[in-house]
């Protein structure tokens, strides 16, 4: 009995005493206004709900509960007030720099990043500036070539010769080899293999539990990132050397040779650490994001066949006006309106990025609440996307609604907004787009599985990979 006992009474006063000090915490008069919410339960805060309601329902029902404009919580061992609505959004994205700066949990950078990096404020300034620069339409015209060649090798071997595909699976080898041509150069299959496997790793384990213990998902991630960034830096060291070899304007046009040129206010070139960091973070930041989209779209296409028809209508007229072998120009693309109305429609019910966080640099009122000095923030898809005020019936798919002048200003933000807006937004829309061409140009497209769910790992996706039958176009 005693012994019973011994178990069950810490198991009673634990929850007991942590339920006083939250009650205390709460209960207790505050000095400032802050946003109405709760911080949930010490230490753990509210992240327990956080995963048991998913990103979406928890954000609807805090919003529902406490605040349309602004509620506090506690994500990641933070204070953290979470903006809603199109005015929450315009708040954060204008006041980048003045009021809040760039944050991200540290856990997740040490996977990313070599920390030992001397001078990251100045690095990330630099790289900002660099991603403006190579990202920007003109200087993406020239890819476009390249990611319609590789999409129809693509489709050639790993779609045409089979009857079903799991279309996410496959979306993710295509933005996965696209980004290695694009940003490195790299076509040798053997190395792109190589750094497959540790790269998946780091992908898994970005989102997961931050516990550094052999064995765990994060220990994983840790290792995979120490293996792609060494590969990198072989990559980067090699290149450097080829070179110091050849003229500048005889360099190939992939980012990393890009990056090689690029110095600093005192002319100093990046060292090949910073450049191996910004790879890397490239090549998370494109990964899921645009595999989740592309596989965001292809279900739409397979379960919508008007929304099919009209795409293969629009798709089929710039195929028709092309010689077979010739691939999709700027041109192509810019003809691509009703397509790229069905790829954002699909970015706004199923965003791949649920948001970004910012740290406040000082204390600020918004909506009439203080919003201290050191707390963190975050803006999300989720305040505004489905939200019926700025999108009718929003759970129905409807392109139409990008047409004109579209949704309202800061209510359509899949890639952010301001400053920090994601830079390779343009990027992704050649990509999806290409994408689209190849596949709707050559299948009609059945789901295997009409209701498969939507799960949230690092982005929404179906929960079996959306398995499809092909039918392919008699010509
Ligand atoms: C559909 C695909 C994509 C979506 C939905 C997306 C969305 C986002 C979002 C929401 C952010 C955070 C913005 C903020 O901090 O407020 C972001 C940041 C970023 N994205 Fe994307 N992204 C996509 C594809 C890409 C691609 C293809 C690249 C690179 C080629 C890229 C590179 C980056 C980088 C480097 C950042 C960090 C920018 C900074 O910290 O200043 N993204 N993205």
């Amino acid at each position: 009995m005693e012994t019973i006992l011994t178990y069950l009474l810490p198991l009673v006063l634990i929850p007991l005493f942590l339920y006083l000090i939250s009650f205390i915490r709460r209960t207790a008069p505050c000095k400032t206004n802050l946003p109405p919410g709760t911080r949930g339960w010490p230490m753990l805060g509210e992240n327990i709900e956080f995963a048991r309601l998913g990103p979406q329902k928890f954000v609807e029902d805090r919003m529902e509960k406490y605040s349309r404009e602004v509620f506090q919580t506690s994500l990641l061992g933070q204070k953290m007030s979470i903006f809603c609505g199109a005015q929450g959004n315009k708040f954060l994205f204008m006041n980048e720099n003045k009021l809040l700066a760039s944050w991200s949990p540290q856990s997740m950078k040490k996977l990313l990043v070599y920390l030992e990096e001397s001078n990251l404020k100045g690095v990330s300034d630099l790289k900002r500036r660099f991603h403006h620069d190579v990202f920007k339409p003109e200087a993406l015209k020239q890819y476009i070539p390249v990611m319609d060649a590789l999409a129809r090798d693509h489709i050639y071997q790993e779609w045409t010769p089979n009857e079903v595909v799991k279309v996410f699976q496959l979306a993710k080898k295509y933005t996965y080899e696209l980004s290695f041509k694009l940003f490195l150069n790299v076509v040798d299959p053997e190395k792109i293999k190589r750094m497959a496997d540790p790269f998946t790793l780091l992908i898994d384990g970005i989102f997961s539990v931050p516990i550094d213990f052999p064995g765990t998902t994060y220990n994983r991630a840790m290792k995979g990132g120490k293996m792609v960034r060494e590969e990198l830096m072989k990559i980067i060291g090699e290149r450097r050397r080829e070179m110091m070899m050849m003229e500048n304007d005889k360099m190939g046009p992939d980012l990393l040779s890009k990056m090689l040129l690029v110095t600093d206010e005192d002319g100093q070139f990046l060292s090949e650490m910073e450049i191996s960091n910004n790879i890397l973070g490239l090549l998370v930041a494109s990964f899921e994001t645009t595999s989740s989209a592309i596989t965001s779209v292809i279900n739409y296409l397979a379960q919508l066949p008007h929304v099919y028809n009209e795409v293969l209508k629009e798709q089929m007229e710039i195929a028709k006006s092309k010689q077979c072998d010739e691939l999709l120009t700027w041109e192509d693309i810019e003809k691509m309106k009703y397509s790229w109305n069905v790829a954002r429609e699909s970015l706004r019910l199923n965003p791949p990025a649920e948001g970004a966080f910012r740290e406040t640099i000082t204390e600020f009122t918004f909506a009439g609440f203080t919003i201290p000095k050191g707390w963190k923030t975050f803006w999300t898809v989720y305040s505004s996307h489905k939200n019926p005020k700025y999108f009718p019936e929003p759970e129905k798919f409807d392109p139409s609604r990008f047409m004109g002048s579209g949704p309202a200003p800061y209510t359509f933000v899949p890639f952010g907004g301001g400053p920090r807006m994601c830079p390779g937004k343009e990027y992704a829309r050649l990509e999806i787009l290409v994408f689209m061409h190849n596949v709707v140009t050559r299948f009609k497209l059945e789901k295997l599985i009409p209701s498969e769910k939507i799960v949230f790992h690092a982005c929404p996706t179906p929960e079996y990979g959306l398995p499809v039958r092909l039918h392919p176009h008699q010509n």
